[in-house]
């Protein structure tokens, strides 16, 4: 394992907290395993003997399958976490479940919760390094890690980029992450949605409430799905409205640069945010290479997160 990274703690819980070299570290790093995961064989050892458990509190397809992935391709145990099975279902409260985990001395636990700011607390109870995989509307930091890596990947750099970020930016954790790194990066960031779906204290970007204004010139167009499981109050029109004025179809694409590229986090409401044909393009779609890429950043993340743990204890 490499002796040194410009990123020094076990956690990952806020892409706020991430400094431009702190983010090109993780993506540096998870170049090598881009390449490694091209490989027939695909094991390594470098975390053999090492014990991460994936604690999901909410459901996920995409996060939990990919960390389980890159542990198991860097020789680590992991430890899927049921939930729906656990004694939380007969009132042992997180805190408690997060302390009697941590008894078991693992390395790393990954959380993803509906409640803001939970892996951050859970940080300061426990031995393990903690991995942020969403808190709420809060942060997802690992995808926005995955998001940078898959645009530098296609464009090299990240300074001339214009990239807009369009939908329920109010309640995704993956918009305010990606504002955070990709910002930091040096990318210019239009945000589109309806005047509902956009925080009003929203910082860092330029706001439109319209697509053909939002996406004029813009290399990349970042679609969110509409988050059902946390929107409360009437904050938006039925699906076929929404999809008129803020779905993503080739015609609005246009509004982009010529050679502008398709994103979505996953999973995606087809047809709602997204022209179901446009997301399966692969010529203009980027999703699927998004995936690919999460499992080279979360390689990268277990690996530097554990080396740091080991050598600088509890920071
Ligand atoms: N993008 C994302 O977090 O997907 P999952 O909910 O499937 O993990």
């Amino acid at each position: 394992m490499k002796k040194k990274y410009h990123y020094k703690s076990k956690n990952l819980i806020e892409s706020k907290l991430l400094n431009k070299r702190d983010i090109e570290c993780f993506l540096n790093e998870s170049e090598k395993y881009i390449k490694f995961n091209k490989k027939r064989v695909k094991k390594e050892k470098i975390l053999k003997g090492r014990t991460i458990f994936n604690l999901f509190f909410e459901d996920s397809t995409r996060t939990r399958t990919s960390f389980e992935v890159a542990a198991k391709r860097l020789g680590a145990d992991l430890i899927n976490v049921s939930v729906k099975d656990s004694s939380i279902n007969k009132g042992e409260t997180l805190l408690d479940t997060m302390t009697t985990i941590n008894s078991m001395s693992p390395d790393i636990l990954i959380v993803r919760h509906p409640e803001e700011g939970i892996s951050k607390k859970i940080s300061k109870i426990v031995n393990a390094g903690v991995i942020n995989a969403g808190d709420g509307s809060h942060e997802h930091p690992t995808q926005a890690l995955l998001d940078a890596l898959t645009i530098k990947k296609k464009f090299g750099n990240f300074s001339k980029l214009k990239i807009a970020i369009c939908g329920d930016i109010l309640h995704s954790r993956v918009a305010r992450s990606n504002i955070e790194i990709l910002s930091k990066l040096g990318s210019s960031i239009n945000i589109i949605g309806p005047k509902s779906l956009i925080p009003k204290d929203i910082k860092k970007v330029n706001v439109f409430y319209n697509m053909e204004d939002g996406l004029k010139d813009c290399d990349i167009v970042m679609m969110l799905r509409i988050q059902k499981e946390r929107i409360f109050k009437n904050h938006v029109p039925n699906a076929k409205i929404y999809f008129e004025k803020y779905g993503l179809d080739y015609k609005k694409l246009a509004y982009a640069k010529k050679s502008a590229f398709v994103m979505h986090p996953g999973p995606m409401n087809r047809d709602v945010e997204i022209d179901s044909k446009l997301a399966d393009d692969i010529t203009r779609s980027l999703i699927q290479e998004q995936v690919t890429m999460g499992v080279a950043v979360r390689m990268a993340c277990l690996e530097i997160l554990i080396y740091n743990r080991d050598k600088f204890g509890d920071n």
